[in-house]
């Protein structure tokens, strides 16, 4: 099939570069001339396992095509995804101007009867008002229906190519038939095709997220009780999860969820029900909970120190907001460096794949360390911020000869708290009984 995809970010990226993969002419459009030439050259924004492998072999075989140039790239799409970002706006809903600029655009380019598909994660309703605003300029015919995206970072190709679901949003049945057909490739048997109206489709997306932050939120609230009351965490999941009603995926407790989704959907949600004159008192909790639990790496390092950070040098390992991925929008890596470093304390850094992205931010505020025993090298304590496997299992005793002081802070509970103890370290976990 013929697809347009406007929008190269993350999830245009990702969708344009499978879908030609599966044999589609696909056209990747983005309005950033930089972006695309960048992209024609083999240069991929942003990090993603597999991705970077696929994008070259399908522009070289001429099935993936980049462009600044709108009209010109939709002209023979018979879908056409819209997949431009919807960051939070100041009043916490989504800012959607990228939508609606992108949609007038598509509208006064449009010859053709085509689909168009909002991929974009929008608050419920915003189907029915972008093709109200289209249908203002358009001179022929069209559909916009609605396809959420699941993709984790760091598993989107993967996660693209075995779909738990697809959902579509349609206001007429059978546009949703050429999408099933583009879909078919992936779907596995016992995977589901399913077909609602906009309005639902618009509503999954946020409810899977709400519901996903919330289990983190909860199972991080519970960590902090079982620290609290001499319980452990770890053997409270196992005790629980069994349950086939509650399970064990998604509950690790950590340092809080980060990232371009969750924080911002969250929000989103939040303002969607004020707007009804609603109040969503689990999504505020959820956000508050969150907010606090990023504190909790400070609030045990400061306690450590006896609130004297002064001249201490830490050493963090894991920057970007979860592993397998250089991203580090909402990192909670970030909230700890942040008040280390306005505590007086000096602070190394190690992440596989974030630094850059981190070096833009802080500049020569930190120290950036290639490896990540050269964080440890002199610090009087090391933070574990990213669970990225490689941390997994380190040189212990490499790591003690480097440190002033034998203190672990596993914002990821990563390590085994008995054998940190027993290797002759101070361990402090998240929730774990030591
Ligand atoms: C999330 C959803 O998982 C995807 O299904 C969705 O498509 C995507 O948002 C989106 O809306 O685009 P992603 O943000 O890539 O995907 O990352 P997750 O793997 O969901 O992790 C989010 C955050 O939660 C990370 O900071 C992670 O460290 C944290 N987390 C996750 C925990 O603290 N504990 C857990 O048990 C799981």
């Amino acid at each position: 099939m013929k697809i347009a995809v406007i929008g190269t970010g993350y999830v245009g990226l990702v969708q344009g570069t499978c879908l030609a993969e599966s044999g589609n002419d696909v056209v990747c459009i983005d309005k950033l001339a930089d972006k695309v030439e960048g992209l024609k050259q083999g240069k991929i924004p942003i990090y993603e396992p597999g991705l970077a492998e696929l994008v070259h072999r399908n522009y070289r075989d001429g099935r993936l095509k980049f462009t600044t140039e709108l009209a010109a790239g939709i002209a023979d799409a018979e879908i056409v995804f819209i997949a431009v970002g919807t960051p939070q706006g100041d009043d916490g809903g989504a800012d959607l101007s990228g939508v609606w600029a992108v949609g007038r655009q598509v509208a006064e380019a449009l010859q053709s009867p085509k689909v168009i598909v909002i991929k974009s994660t929008v608050p419920v309703g915003t189907n029915a008002e972008l093709t109200r605003r289209m249908k203002e300029v358009a001179k022929v015919p069209f559909d916009v229906a609605n396809n959420p995206e699941f993709l984790k970072e760091g598993a989107a190709i993967e996660d693209f190519n075995k779909p738990d679901r697809i959902v579509i949003g349609v206001r007429r049945p059978e546009v949703a038939e050429s999408l099933h057909e583009l879909y078919a490739p992936f779907l596995r048997t016992d995977r589901p095709f399913l077909v609602m109206s906009p309005e639902s489709a618009e509503m999954t997306k946020y409810v899977a997220n709400c519901l996903l932050a919330t289990k983190i939120s909860f199972i991080n609230e519970m960590a902090n009780l079982c620290e609290a009351y001499k319980a452990d965490v770890n053997d409270v999941r196992r005790g629980i999860g069994h349950d086939q009603r509650i399970g064990f995926h998604f509950l690790h407790p950590g340092v809080g969820y980060g990232g371009s989704c969750f924080p911002k959907d969250i929000r989103a949600v939040i303002h969607m029900a004020q707007t009804r004159g609603l109040e969503s008192r689990m999504m505020l909790a959820v956000d508050e909970v969150n907010e606090a639990q990023k504190q909790v790496l400070v609030r045990k390092v400061t306690e450590h120190f006896k609130g004297d950070l002064a001249g201490k040098t830490i050493g963090v390992w894991g920057l970007a907001f979860k592993p397998r991925t250089d991203d580090i929008r909402e990192a909670p890596a970030l909230v700890l460096i942040d008040a280390l470093l306005a505590q007086g304390a000096q602070v190394r850094v190690h992440d596989p794949e974030a630094i850059p992205n981190v070096r833009a931010i802080y500049g020569d505020k930190i120290v950036y360390c290639d490896r990540p025993y050269g964080a440890v090298e002199g610090a009087d304590a090391l933070v574990i911020a990213t669970e990225w496997n490689e941390f997994r299992n380190p040189d212990f005793e490499i790591i003690k000869r480097l440190l002033h002081q034998p203190v672990v802070f596993d914002g990821r509970n990563v390590f085994d708290p008995e054998r940190m103890v027993e290797l002759g370290f101070t361990y402090h976990g998240v929730g774990r009984l030591v």
